[in-house]
């Protein structure tokens, strides 16, 4: 049986070789549609949960955008989202489980007010252990016009507000909340961007460093929490409808993106779902890139 498996993918590979491509070997395994694959995922993962506690993350940035397709994925998931963000919570708008009580206002580009953060998590947690830190909020200043802020004239308080947001907050959050994601054998997920590695049309100087270096923190959490048993990874956006889209952006960039169109909010919750889940037990220190191709 297996020999006969190996001959059909010689054969297959072969045939592909002849035709100069690099395509799966797709006539061996039929594979069901992403999502039946990433229901059972989602399924296994409640589960588990039915026979164990249930699972707990704490999520920036959940009212729009990657945020709140994020929460609201976990939700189904059967994870308790904690949350916050500057506005209030709005039940119309997520509809999720005990989302008010669960949801705290704060500004997190401000340093000061992260250790309320971390007590109001601590406060909700009471003990039990925290799953998933989803470090999401972000922001990306564009100048009045709607373009990109250079690195010859971008403020100084543009700079250290960026920073402060984008960075400084996901180091103060994974170290507050170090105890908690322990006990949990949890996970971090930075959410980074296609701008880190590359200038971009749209975002400016002060967001493509702090996501360079976001990047680069999630190397640095990796390696010093792997040993307590906590994973880390980021997930690197590229061009996905959400506020944060400049409106030119399907006009000038999709015809440069591989697959030829945006992503939506909803293709990078799976992948920070993936990540927060133990389907990802043995990966850490990576940067999933999710951007149609537009990086090749
Ligand atoms: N959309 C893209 O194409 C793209 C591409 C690459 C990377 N990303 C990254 O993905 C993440 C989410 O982006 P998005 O497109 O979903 O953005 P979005 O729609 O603008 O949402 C941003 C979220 O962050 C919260 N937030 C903003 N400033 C905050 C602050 N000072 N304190 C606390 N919360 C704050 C917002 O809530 P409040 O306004 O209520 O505070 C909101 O929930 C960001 O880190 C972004 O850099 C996005």
């Amino acid at each position: 049986m297996v020999a006969q498996i190996l001959l059909r993918v010689r054969r297959r590979n072969s045939k592909e070789a002849a035709l100069g491509l690099d395509l799966p070997n797709d006539d061996l395994i039929r594979e069901p549609r992403a999502e039946t694959h990433f229901g059972r995922l989602v399924h296994a993962d409640k589960a588990r949960d039915g026979r164990r506690e249930q699972k707990t993350m704490l999520l920036t940035g959940a009212s729009r955008g990657i945020g709140h397709a994020t929460a609201k994925l976990f939700s189904e998931g059967g994870w308790r989202v904690i949350s916050c963000a500057r506005q209030p919570f709005d039940s119309e708008r997520c509809p999720w489980e005990a989302g008010n009580d669960d949801h705290f206002q704060i500004d997190l580009s401000n340093h000061r007010m992260l250790p309320r953060a971390i007590t109001e998590v601590k406060k909700r947690l009471a003990g039990a252990p925290l799953h998933a830190l989803v470090n999401n909020a972000g922001v990306s200043p564009k100048t009045s016009t709607g373009n990109r802020m250079t690195s010859l004239t971008t403020s100084t308080e543009t700079w250290m507000g960026v920073f402060h947001l984008n960075l400084v907050a996901p180091i103060l959050l994974a170290q507050g909340l170090f105890d908690e994601l322990r006990a949990a054998s949890g996970s971090i997920v930075n959410v980074t961007s296609i701008a880190g590695s590359r200038v971009h049309p749209f975002a400016g100087s002060a967001y493509a460093t702090s996501k360079a270096a976001l990047a680069s923190l999630t190397r640095e959490l990796a390696y010093d929490y792997a040993p307590h048993g906590i994973r880390v990874n980021a997930i690197a956006p590229g061009e996905i409808k959400t506020d944060m889209l400049s409106p030119d952006t399907e006009a000038r960039l999709v015809p440069s993106i591989p697959l030829r169109r945006v992503g939506t909010p909803d293709e990078v919750a799976k992948v920070i779902f993936f990540l927060c889940s133990d389907a990802a037990s043995y990966v850490t220190g990576a940067e999933v890139p999710i951007n149609g191709g537009q990086h090749l």
